[in-house]
């Protein structure tokens, strides 16, 4: 093989190019950093993972595979600070490859990057879409068909516009800055975070610990295929170290972002975990589907029910439906932030790679006043609101995974 395939660049000629040349603004704080951490982790995954699994696979003990799956991405979560603290350059693992195993194997890297962030950024605006048109419903307002769906969905969908214009929303915001986009992810997070909260502090006095018991009913298995599922809630934790260019003081504010984010989410899901099944004995609304011992203890159309939206059925034992309204601002808001991190990751690692000439060069341009990696971000919105306005959300989700 050609050995230049095989060429590292040092973590000093990295950091060197990128302080002469082209490079972002710096006016990220520690704090904004771990919202952003927040933001790119909690989406709709709590709400809807903790009540499937538990009720499919783990039982109560739902909570250790939230231990678990934590700690599996805590260990990752360690080399990303540690890694994002030395090479504080907007490419990430792209970044991180180029410096340890080459330039062949870091362009890989790269291009695997901005797939997964690309096409998750698809699934996840039309997951939005779906949300945000249930929102509508819900005040009597129905979109056309047409404009509702991607073709081939449902009769009569031709395009699915709510998903482009949140798409380009994002990506306008994005253009016009690193600092203004963290100011709407904070709020999008205090929204996420109010509804989290609520849920713990309203749930609380109605646990029953008998819900809990038999903690653990199918054993290390259940617990270990629920680790599994549940592992998609904390899905996003790296996507901080993309803006390690635009932090005010990388080696330590980095750090600081991934792990605290990372812990913060970690007890706010066991804590949400050991309150829904506190209050729901989770274990009566397994489906026959899950193929566990004994039958269903309520009848199909409850378990299905609580397993569509376990959050908002936990709300109706407790008697507060009214509040179902604001799991779903969560969940919405959830979702925003998730899609705002994941369109801010791909062009920064799209713009590292053809910065250093692995992709167009100039597409690499930073925004002379704006300090945004302004082209690279515009071409990821355009795709993405392109696929996402017409591609059925199995297909890119299928694509994700
Ligand atoms: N971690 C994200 C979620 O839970 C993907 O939705």
């Amino acid at each position: 093989m050609d050995s230049n395939l095989l060429k590292t660049k040092s973590i000093e000629a990295l950091v060197d190019d990128v302080e002469k040349g082209k490079h972002l603004k710096r006016t990220l704080t520690a704090f904004d950093l771990t919202l952003l951490g927040i933001g790119a982790i909690i989406g709709t995954g709590i709400f809807v993972l903790t009540g499937t699994a538990a009720a499919n696979q783990a039982g109560p003990a739902i909570t250790m595979s939230y231990v678990l799956a934590g700690l599996a991405c805590g260990f990752a979560a360690l080399c990303y600070a540690e890694f994002a603290a030395m090479i504080p350059i907007s490419g990430s693992a792209y970044a991180y490859a180029y410096a340890t195993l080459g330039e062949v194997i870091a362009w890989m890297i790269g291009w695997d990057l901005i797939l997964e962030y690309a096409v998750g950024s698809m699934t996840v605006s039309i997951g939005w879409s779906g949300y945000f048109q249930r929102i509508l419903a819900g005040f009597g307002v129905d979109l056309p068909v047409w404009m509702a769906a991607a073709p081939g969905t449902m009769p009569g969908a031709v395009i699915n516009l709510p998903a482009i214009v949140i798409v380009l929303l994002i990506t306008a915001l994005l253009v016009v800055g690193i600092r203004e986009s963290a100011r709407f992810n904070a709020t999008m997070v205090a929204i996420k975070l109010a509804a989290v909260l609520f849920f713990i502090v309203a749930g609380f006095k109605f646990v029953k610990p008998e819900n809990w018991s038999p903690f653990a009913p199918y054993g290390w298995s259940g617990i270990m295929a629920a680790g599994a599922v549940v592992f998609f809630a904390y899905i996003g934790f790296d996507a901080v170290s993309t803006t390690a260019e635009e932090a005010k003081n990388p080696s330590r504010d980095l750090p600081i972002g991934i792990i605290a984010s990372l812990v913060i989410c970690t007890v706010l899901y066991i804590v949400v975990a050991g309150v829904l099944t506190g209050i729901v004995p989770v274990t009566h609304f397994r489906t026959l589907e899950a193929g566990l011992p004994g039958t269903p203890i309520v009848p199909l159309d409850q378990s299905t029910e609580f397993l569509n939206a376990p959050v908002a059925y936990a709300l109706h034992v407790i008697d507060q439906d009214w509040a179902a309204g604001l799991i779903s601002a969560g969940a919405v808001a959830g979702i925003t932030s998730v899609l705002l991190v994941m369109l801010m990751g791909q062009p920064r690692i799209f713009f590292s790679m053809s910065r250093d000439r692995l992709l167009p060069e100039r597409v690499s341009k930073v925004h002379p006043r704006f300090g945004t990696p302004y082209i690279t971000t515009i071409i990821t919105g355009v795709i993405v609101a392109v696929f996402a306005g017409l591609t059925p959300i199995n297909v890119v989700g299928e694509m994700t995974s």
